[in-house]
């Protein structure tokens, strides 16, 4: 039960108590948008892990569903840990992990197989009698062996799973089916060059085709911060590659982080009817504050984005359905700042949309920034010698990075909702994802080092998007 509802959010996918993490299951199937999602319906903290459910017609409003998967059985004792769905004949199949624990009870004293459950209506799921799918890990890997991605291509079905190589190493390693039920192991398709710059363990992989080029999106953990990259535990990013089915390499470039800001982590794609491909993650990370505990619940889904390929990165934008969440119009207007403009004095559920002409002559520095009166709770400047953002936020003592190209005009989308802000840069070439919390309602200022003309609109989102009945 939620004790208090300050910082509970409007239009983002959470549970209706209890602690969740990642995004599972993400699929569109029978007319609806379903996302699961890790979940500890009975405590505020991560534990024995529940699929949680929530479906959408649209990607906007969101109808929260009962517990999809509760662990406790023979072949998920420790948990149901993270997956994905897939549809064959009408039906819809969900894949996940079943995580076990042996030995003393000390956490890293674990093993995990894979599993399916499958339902018609796609509310009410059963496990599968001949669980699991995937007893064991092959031969060449540790105990990592988690979160299976389904996909089907020229009528047969992959699976790729995050996993550990007996080097210690992070990669990937594939699985394919002619069936769903029976799994033969293809082998590793991608794996980390070395621990330090690609990390001992690949969550949460992803693969897919994008505008002619495939993708292996991934959550490493144990890459080494450089330089101004990889500053969060784990990071969430892609490589771009081309992947050849009959021999099963995939050859790629060099990883890149999908979103800058602290608190995006363990993503996961669907297509829609359409054939965009749509990304949605948890929206906190393992190591961020999380004070909504105390009120007895934890943890988001981000906005639904669309995935472009655009110059040799991933680039991402809200998908174009969020325009519906706008119930008002607050303020449009083309203005010249002096000093410092407030965009909204009481942000809730907010979007702002703000473009700023570059003079490249002059020097300009920008600040964007979320308030209340005794605090700078996020704050963003950018600088037109640099192309730098740097992001700094009240309750951490680190910043944030990013760089964009030169341009001539800066635009910036901001959606903020109660304790989240996602901040798309330039359409979509740099994004930061951070939460917040205050118990006021902060104000949104942008700041300029020299006076300057912008061009702004700030819409009053619907805040009561997501039901939890
Ligand atoms: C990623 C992750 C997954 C795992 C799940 C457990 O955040 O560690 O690898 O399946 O969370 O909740």
């Amino acid at each position: 039960e939620l004790t208090n509802t300050r910082y509970r959010l409007g239009y983002h996918v959470s549970a209706p108590s209890g602690w969740i993490n990642d995004p599972n299951g993400f699929c569109y199937f029978d007319g609806y948008y379903h996302v699961f999602f890790q979940h500890h319906p009975h405590s505020a903290e991560w534990g024995p892990m529940h699929w949680g459910h929530a479906r959408s017609k649209d990607l906007v409003h969101w109808e929260s569903l009962p517990i999809a998967l509760t662990p406790g059985d023979k072949e998920d004792e420790d948990g149901c840990f993270s997956g994905s769905a897939i549809e064959k004949d009408g039906v819809l199949y969900l894949f996940y992990t079943g995580h076990h624990y042996y030995g003393d009870g000390d956490k890293e004293h674990f093993w995990q197989n894979q599993n399916m459950a499958y339902s018609t209506d796609g509310i009410h799921f059963t496990k599968y009698e001949n669980n699991p799918v995937i007893a064991k890990e092959p031969g060449d890997n540790t105990h990592h062996f988690r979160d299976p991605k389904v996909w089907e291509k020229d009528g047969v079905y992959y699976m790729i799973l995050g996993s550990q190589g007996e080097d210690g190493l992070g990669r990937a390693i594939v699985y394919s089916s002619e069936d769903l039920l029976e799994w033969d192991y293809v082998g590793p398709i991608s794996k980390a060059t070395g621990l330090k710059t690609e990390g001992f363990m690949w969550e949460c992989p992803d693969f897919f085709n994008l505008d002619g080029k495939d993708i292996l999106l991934l959550s490493p953990q144990g890459m080494h911060a450089q330089g101004k990259d990889y500053l969060n535990l784990f990071q969430t990013g892609y490589f771009i590659g081309n992947h050849d089915y009959t021999t099963a390499e995939f050859t790629r470039g060099e990883f890149h982080e999908l979103d800058k800001g602290h608190d995006f982590y363990a993503t996961q794609t669907t297509l829609a009817p359409d054939g965009r491909r749509i990304v949605i993650a948890w929206m906190d990370m393992w190591e961020s504050p999380m004070p909504e505990q105390e009120d007895g619940w934890a943890g988001a889904l981000t906005i639904p984005r669309e995935l472009r390929l655009k110059n040799n990165h991933l680039y991402m934008t809200p998908v174009k359905e969020l325009e519906t969440l706008r119930v008002e119009e607050l303020n449009h207007d083309t203005t010249t700042v002096t000093k410092e403009l407030c965009l909204v004095k009481e942000a809730l559920s907010n979007e702002l949309l703000i473009d700023v002409p570059l003079k490249h002559s002059e020097e300009q520095e920008l600040i964007i920034s979320l308030k209340t009166s005794e605090n700078d709770l996020v704050l963003l400047t950018y600088s037109n010698k640099t192309n730098e953002f740097i992001l700094k936020r009240n309750d951490k003592d680190d910043l944030r990075y990013g760089t964009i190209q030169s341009c001539d005009e800066l635009s910036l989308r901001v959606f903020i909702d109660t304790s989240s802000i996602e901040i798309f840069i330039n359409d979509g070439e740099l994004v930061f994802t951070e939460r917040f919390y205050t118990e006021e309602k902060p104000e949104v200022c942008l700041s300029v080092s020299e006076e300057q003309t912008i061009s702004y609109t700030v819409y009053r989102l619907e805040n009561d998007a997501v039901s939890y009945n």
